[in-house]
């Protein structure tokens, strides 16, 4: 299936259905292990003392409440989504921690990575957290996204991508290939109602590239990997580049 075309947008539909049980999904399907992973890929996100961070595809926004609640004060932090609808839960989320504790105010913006509606190396560092699958997977606009990405990011500037990923080793590959294909499109589809949004993304996790591609991928769209680390044995990555 080729997604990212801009006149239909079939992921933003999905996410739309699935935004009120997504948190949750999630927390199920890794074991719980995502917070650890998203924790992980903030600090490395934060290790240069960023002044202006954006969070692509910030989704219900776990990973730029992470980073709010890692950075001092005088940080601006903005998520971006095409996703209103998750871009809403992400504001709630917010608000709550806000009221809780001191941390940062972040800007939610809404709109497609195909465009985005900031000026040119504004940025010093981007994330992006189970994102990058839905841009470059069988996407028709896949080295549009990534010259975008690259536009709004100054040179020298950190990149972090945490995404799935295929394993290495033989028998885990198999073992996480089966899972991917047979446990969590159904239970996904159970809990969320949507059961084509979880063929979807079970699918597109399952025959995901490996880091290494990644890597050459990355680096073929203006970046240099300064680090690929694997997570929870291969099945998921963890990659930080920097701007040429
Ligand atoms: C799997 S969620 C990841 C959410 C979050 N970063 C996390 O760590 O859980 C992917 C998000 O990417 C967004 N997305 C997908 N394609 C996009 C695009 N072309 N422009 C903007 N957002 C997009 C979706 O709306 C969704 O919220």
């Amino acid at each position: 299936m080729q997604v990212g075309k801009t006149e239909e947008h079939p992921l933003k539909e999905f996410y739309g259905d699935i935004h009120g049980t997504y948190d949750r999904i999630n927390r199920i399907f890794t074991f719980g292990r995502d917070v650890s992973w998203r924790k992980k890929a903030a600090s490395e996100c934060l290790r240069f003392n960023p002044e202006k961070v954006l969070d692509i595809c910030t989704g219900t926004g776990d990973f730029i409440l992470e980073l709010a609640g890692q950075v001092s004060e005088g940080v601006s932090l903005t998520g971006y989504d095409f996703s209103g609808a998750m871009l809403e839960v992400a504001r709630i989320k917010s608000q709550v921690l806000q009221a809780k504790s001191e941390v940062p105010n972040i800007a939610f913006v809404e709109g497609d990575v195909i465009k985005m509606p900031f000026k040119n190396e504004f940025f010093d560092a981007l994330g992006i957290t189970f994102g990058i699958r839905n841009l470059i997977y069988e996407n028709s606009n896949a080295d549009r996204h990534l010259a975008e990405m690259c536009r709004v990011l100054r040179p020298g500037g950190q990149l972090v991508i945490l995404e799935s990923s295929r394993p290495q080793n033989g028998p885990w590959r198999l073992l996480n290939s089966a899972y991917l294909q047979f446990f969590l499109p159904y239970l996904g589809g159970m809990i969320s109602g949507n059961l084509k949004a979880y063929r979807y993304l079970a699918r597109s996790s399952k025959n995901y590239y490996s880091m290494k591609e990644m890597g050459t991928i990355l680096e073929n769209a203006g970046f240099v990997i300064t680090k690929s680390e694997p997570l929870f044995l291969g099945s998921v990555m963890l990659l930080v580049a920097l701007k040429k």
